[in-house]
């Protein structure tokens, strides 16, 4: 098995993915706005693909780690999504996505729901396997790297801090 050291660092623009659907009355719920469940999906589907991309392997979700609904797209909205790796452990990813809905008559985009996935890399015997470093060269890429990695070391936390408190009850 490869050490990430021996692989090429990449940046998050060589795997970063762009996406668009438009929302018919199947992703609905009933109150006439895409169900949340559907732009889960969408978001499930784009996040693995910057993943595969990233690792060159195949990746499997391990976490979605957040997702914030912020507004309620519509019925025949142009749903615009982009995904980007924000953080790389040894063999995981933290892939951050921006859903953004669109009036398709005007071009208005509007934040619609951000996410944080968690992916493994996989190799051949489907266990997990290195993935290449992350070569950040903007600000925002850093920011995003800093803050993935807070992300995971509190989950990590919050873990360890739940296995203590269930020993105690
Ligand atoms: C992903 C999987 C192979 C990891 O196996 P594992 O034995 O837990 O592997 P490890 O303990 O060695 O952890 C591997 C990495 O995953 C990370 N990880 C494990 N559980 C995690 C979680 N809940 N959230 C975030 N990262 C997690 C570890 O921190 C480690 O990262 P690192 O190598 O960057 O430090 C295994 O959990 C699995 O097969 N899960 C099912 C995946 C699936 O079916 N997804 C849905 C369909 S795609």
């Amino acid at each position: 098995m490869s050490s990430p050291n021996e692989l090429s660092p990449k940046s998050p623009q060589e795997s970063a993915v762009e996406t668009r659907h438009v929302v018919l009355p199947n992703d609905a719920n009933h109150y006439g706005t895409a169900f949340g469940g559907a732009i889960m999906s969408w978001i499930d589907l784009i996040a693995v693909m910057a993943a595969q991309r990233h690792s060159g392997r195949e990746a499997v979700t391990v976490s979605i780690d957040r997702i914030n609904f912020i507004t309620p797209i519509q019925i025949g909205d142009h749903v615009n999504l982009k995904a980007m790796v924000n953080y790389v452990g040894t063999t995981s990813m933290e892939v951050g996505v921006q859903v953004n809905r669109e009036n398709p008559y005007t071009g208005e985009m509007v934040r619609a729901t951000t996410a944080y996935l968690s992916f493994v890399a996989l190799d051949e015997n489907k266990k997990p396997a290195p993935v290449p470093p992350l070569k950040l060269e903007t600000d925002l890429e850093k920011r995003r790297f800093a803050e993935g990695k807070m992300r995971i070391e509190m989950a990590k936390e919050f873990a360890a801090k739940i296995k203590a408190s269930r020993k105690i009850s």
